[in-house]
């Protein structure tokens, strides 16, 4: 796929050079810009999603770049524009400073102020080098795809783009990365690539009343302590040893960035593409300073707790060996669930997540633990991890209060100790995603 794109660029060189000879330096900085398009998932936004042929028959994916990606919001269905090097439908016609004003400010030619759909409030920080790879690549690595992508009508006043200046004055930070001098360059490589091309806090970082990430660095309390979008909630990764990384390893983190599985975790909901389409390409030195910079953020936003030796955790061992009526959860689990998860909450290495002391299943908020049982999911698909496996919809199988009492059951079993679920949280949920 890759080396299709390149391919698509080296005769504009071919042809630019009088040796005939491609030259190495722009070569280069194109293979830099397609690795750094990736970090930061430019094609997964900029992509349609698959689509039915009027005829039927298999699905036909989305063109990469081509745009068109409805993506909800707050205040409409936002689409992501046509990011190939097309002069009308694309951004064929933008200079590098356009080029680095979209990114970073959220301006584009004309005026046009993008919607922070696109996470340059994060782009702001990309640096200079980075941005002149990812402009040489975008020029002359990718296709042009002539199509216009589906135009965005949001209702008044969100049509209004120039209220956006307001925005952006209130929240929007402005500057480039600074490192910082009281960290060795492993940490502040992970921090740059966690805060500019990766914007894992656009997910990850709670929002407040006008959408707006609740800081983008460390020095925010709030920052990456967990935020919903789109109905799946975004686990914190700070290092809470409930509910946050606290008691998962540097090793395990990179391992779960790479392949989707580590230390027992299974990547689900909206993290799946993000492995898929961006992380899992990231170099070995790339993934451990992500995952460094992550284990080294100070505990924050504690919730629930794991102790594999309590009392509680004895109680459903037994609740399970004898299909307690007390608990009604741990009945259903033995069913449905165990096959799986294993009666012990393990899971299986490679295959099935582990359920006991897994920070998203601690989670504070459990919309995405009944998305996923309504909805089913799959595990990621990657180059070298392993196959992906799912995890079957049981909105079929089981009712409103019987999903309250299974997963109310699987975040107290075990040692897990986080708050029950109700038929009410999981109704709100199911009307929310219409299911
Ligand atoms: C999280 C989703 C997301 C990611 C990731 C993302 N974009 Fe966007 N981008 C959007 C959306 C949505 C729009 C349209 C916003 C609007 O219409 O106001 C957009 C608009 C743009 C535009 C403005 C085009 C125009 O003239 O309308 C450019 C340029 C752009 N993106 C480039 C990029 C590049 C390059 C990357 C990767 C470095 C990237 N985007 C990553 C969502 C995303
Ligand atoms: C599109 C939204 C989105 C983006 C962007 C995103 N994440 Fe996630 N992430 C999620 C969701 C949802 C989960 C919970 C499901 C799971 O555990 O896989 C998650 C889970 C995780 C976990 C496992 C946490 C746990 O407690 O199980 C890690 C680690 C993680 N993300 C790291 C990152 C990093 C690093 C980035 C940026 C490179 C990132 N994420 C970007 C949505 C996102
Ligand atoms: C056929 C095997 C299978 C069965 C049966 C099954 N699961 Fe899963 N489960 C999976 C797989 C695979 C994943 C990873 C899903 C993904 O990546 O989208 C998963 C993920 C999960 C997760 C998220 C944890 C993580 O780290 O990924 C929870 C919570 C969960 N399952 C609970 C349950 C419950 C409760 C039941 C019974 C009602 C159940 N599962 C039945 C295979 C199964």
């Amino acid at each position: 796929m890759l080396a299709m794109l390149l391919g698509a660029a080296i005769p504009v060189h071919v042809a630019s050079a009088a040796s005939g000879a491609v030259p190495t330096a722009d070569a280069a900085q194109i293979a830099r810009g397609a690795y750094l398009a990736k970090a930061a998932d430019c094609a997964g936004c900029h992509t349609a999603a698959p689509h039915a042929k009027p005829a039927g028959g298999a699905l036909i994916p989305g063109v990469p770049f081509a745009g068109g990606l409805g993506m909800a919001s707050p205040f409409g269905t936002i689409y992501s524009s046509n990011i190939t090097p097309d002069p009308q439908a694309g951004i064929g016609r933008y200079n590098y400073d356009d080029f680095a004003r979209a990114l970073r400010d959220g301006v584009a030619p004309r005026g046009k102020r993008l919607y922070p759909a696109m996470p340059y409030p994060s782009f702001a920080r990309i640096d200079d080098d980075d941005m002149h790879a990812l402009y040489a690549y975008f020029m002359h690595g990718v296709t042009p795809v002539a199509t216009p992508a589906t135009p965005t009508r949001l209702p008044f006043p969100f049509n209004q783009r120039w209220a956006l200046m307001f925005w952006d004055w209130a929240f929007a930070p402005t500057g480039p990365f600074k490192a910082d001098a009281r960290h060795d360059a492993q940490w502040n490589r992970g921090a740059y690539l966690v805060q500019s091309l990766g914007h894992c806090g656009a997910c990850h970082t709670p929002r407040g009343p006008a959408y707006e990430e609740r800081g983008y660095t460390e020095a925010s309390l709030l920052y990456l302590t967990g935020g919903t979008n789109d109905h799946w909630f975004a686990p914190n990764l700070s290092g809470d040893e409930g509910s946050g990384l606290g008691r998962i390893s540097a090793s395990d983190v990179a391992a779960f960035l790479k392949h989707g599985h580590g230390g027992g975790l299974v990547t689900f909901g909206s993290m799946v593409q993000v492995v898929e389409d961006s992380t899992q390409y990231l170099n070995d030195a790339d993934l451990i300073a992500i995952a460094s910079y992550l284990k080294n953020l100070p505990p924050r936003a504690p919730n629930a707790h794991f102790d594999p030796r309590s009392s509680a955790a004895q109680q459903s061992a037994q609740a399970l060996a004898t299909g307690d009526v007390e608990r009604p959860g741990a009945g259903i689990y033995a069913t449905y669930c165990a096959r799986c998860h294993q009666s012990t909450g393990a899971g299986v290495p490679q295959k099935y997540p582990r359920l006991a002391g897994n920070p998203a299943v601690l989670a504070p908020q459990t919309v995405s633990l009944v998305r996923l049982l309504v909805e089913g999911g799959a595990s990621p698909n990657t180059v070298d991890g392993p196959d992906s496996r799912k995890m079957p919809p049981f909105a079929d199988k089981l009712n409103n209060s019987e999903i309250a009492h299974v997963l109310t059951f699987v975040r107290s079993a075990w040692g897990n100790a986080a708050e029950p679920v109700t038929a009410h949280d999981v109704s709100a949920v199911r009307s929310a995603i219409h299911k």
